[in-house]
């Protein structure tokens, strides 16, 4: 786990952003963790679909990847902006375009959840759903979008957090620690102002 620096250690927030490759768990620990805390649990994809109205790999099959970029920055400007204490769970581009990644950092405390590529091929093998892996060799795309997107996560997160295989139990036991080491007072009612 990497530390907080000390001008960012007791800044209160009343996000919680977690960022990483697909498959790395933000979903499930974002869940599991906002229950935790007692806060709201919000899923940019889903938010994202619903606003398509389709499935987010149809959407990329029908209007391509760009267009899915555009309404992924509208939705995280927008979920990032808001001032009800919560925990964010991100898709995993969400690093990808600049204006992204300092909303995010800017506004939440933001976490990356890190996992090594061949972790992730095991649990998603079977997976139908996420465009980018419906490819002949999920593995070499999940090892190609770990060298592009590693650096932004690190850039984008305040903590990382090496997933390994521990339960979900554990890894929100984790992240609870990472805040509580760095002093910061988790999610406080959000003032007039925001987060
Ligand atoms: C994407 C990851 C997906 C989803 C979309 C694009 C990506 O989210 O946003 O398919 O670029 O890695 P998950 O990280 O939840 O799979």
């Amino acid at each position: 786990m990497s530390a907080a620096t000390p001008a960012e250690a007791d800044t209160p927030s009343s996000l919680l952003v977690l960022i990483g490759l697909p498959g790395c768990g933000k979903s499930t620990v974002g869940r599991h963790l906002a229950r935790r805390l007692g806060v709201a649990f919000v899923d940019s994809d889903q938010v994202i679909e619903q606003r398509m109205g389709c499935s987010i790999r149809l959407f990329f099959e029908q209007e391509g990847e760009d267009a899915f970029r555009d309404i992924e920055q509208a939705v995280l400007d927008e979920l990032s902006a808001g001032t009800t204490p919560a925990v964010l769970s991100t898709g995993g581009g969400a690093v990808l375009r600049p204006a992204n990644r300092l909303h995010l950092h800017a506004r939440g405390k933001v976490v990356y959840l890190h996992a090594a590529p061949d972790d992730i091929f095991r649990r998603l093998r079977h997976d139908t759903t996420r465009p980018l892996l419906q490819v002949q060799d999920p593995l070499q795309r999940l090892r190609t979008l770990y060298e592009q997107r590693d650096p932004l996560y690190r850039e984008t997160a305040h903590y990382t957090i090496e997933t390994g295989r521990p339960s979900v139990a554990t890894l929100v036991n984790m992240v609870v620690m990472q805040l509580e080491l760095a002093g910061i007072p988790m999610l406080p009612p959000a003032g007039p102002a925001g987060h």
